[in-house]
């Protein structure tokens, strides 16, 4: 009995003595859940391989979002069970860390290639950075060599992870309002009675003037504006505001008024569907072909602001 007791210890401290020194090498994790940076040189590479790694943001960012949070989860289990139920988490960590380093070099490299800007965009790419340094940062804290005995780091790991998670939510917020819209989950809140702004455009009839405010504006915010607003754009053009839409965009004007044969908001929505740079692009809801003539109508007309511009002249 005495001589299995004896052993039984021997071959406990063996286990500890293998956790610490193993414990050792697990600081290579957070280096490795940084290789993903390597991607950046992308950056300079041709146009088709951060188009490519930076469309699989989209579907890698939902990693680090399941992985971060199934951690936390595991930890607040450990916590309050006091470590009845203790699950090891390094592996879990690692992939979160990993992961959430991939998804945001991947989403730089798609608002490079897509030339997204405006101050939502810049928001969201500022979270998702920090997001990424508190993972990577909790993976380190939690590969710290005893981190069993050591009081500060298990604090430390559980600090990094917690801001890590409350950055990540608030970085999927803002990265589904930039796909969907600010008011894709408010807008349909079934307790609310907000009329659906959808097919709600009124287009004046045939002959009538037809002004930016309300008609335009819109049209715009149901067609266009998706990609195209104050704080989202692309190819430099903010449609949501009339002062910014005269301006135009990365081409220069794109309202000519008075002359809308030659203005790109007109070419372009009246190339055919497969050329790329038909507008809206053609996986989104098009224009009706009353709605084409109505922006023709619009910029042929003077492209003015409202019926008060036009009282003005
Ligand atoms: C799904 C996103 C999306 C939607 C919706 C969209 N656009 Fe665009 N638009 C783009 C992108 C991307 C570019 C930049 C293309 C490029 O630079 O090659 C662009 C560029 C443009 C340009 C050229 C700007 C410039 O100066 O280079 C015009 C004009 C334009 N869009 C008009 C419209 C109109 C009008 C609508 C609505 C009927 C619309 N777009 C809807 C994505 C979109």
């Amino acid at each position: 009995m005495a001589k299995a007791d004896k052993r039984e210890s021997e071959l406990g401290d063996r286990v500890e003595f293998k956790k610490h020194t193993s414990s050792k090498r697990l600081l290579l994790l957070p280096f490795l859940a940084c290789s993903p940076l390597a991607l950046l040189l992308l950056k300079g590479a041709p146009l088709e391989w951060s188009v490519f790694f930076g469309r699989l943001h989209l579907a890698m960012l939902h990693l680090p979002i399941g992985i971060l949070l199934l951690v936390a989860l595991m930890e607040l289990v450990t916590l309050l069970s006091r470590g009845r139920l203790s699950y090891r988490t390094d592996l879990p960590v690692f992939v979160a860390a990993f992961t959430t380093v991939a998804s945001t070099v991947c989403g730089i490299l798609l608002a490079d290639s897509e030339a997204s800007t405006g101050p939502l965009i810049t928001s969201h790419l500022r979270w998702g950075i920090a997001t990424a340094v508190f993972t990577v940062l909790a993976l380190a804290f939690r590969c710290a060599p005893n981190y069993q005995l050591g009081k500060l780091w298990p604090w430390a790991y559980q600090t990094a992870l917690l801001v890590a998670c409350g950055m990540l939510i608030w970085t999927g917020h803002q990265g589904g309002s930039i796909t969907h819209g600010e008011q894709f989950l408010t807008e349909r809140i079934p307790w609310r009675s907000t009329p659906l702004a959808k097919g709600a455009v009124e287009i004046p009839p045939p002959g009538a003037p037809v002004y930016y405010e309300p008609t335009m504006a819109a049209l715009f915010a149901a067609k266009c504006n998706s990609c195209h607003k104050q704080a989202y754009f692309k190819g430099g053009l903010i449609m949501d505001s009339y002062e910014a839409l005269l301006r135009g965009g990365d081409s220069g004007a794109c309202v000519l008024p008075g002359q809308s044969a030659s203005s790109t908001i007109i070419t372009s929505i009246l190339l055919p569907i497969s050329d790329d740079d038909h507008m809206p692009p053609k996986d989104k809801s098009q224009l009706t072909a009353q709605e084409v003539e109505a922006i023709e109508r619009w910029v042929q007309g003077g492209a003015l602001r409202s019926m008060l511009d036009n009282a003005s002249r």
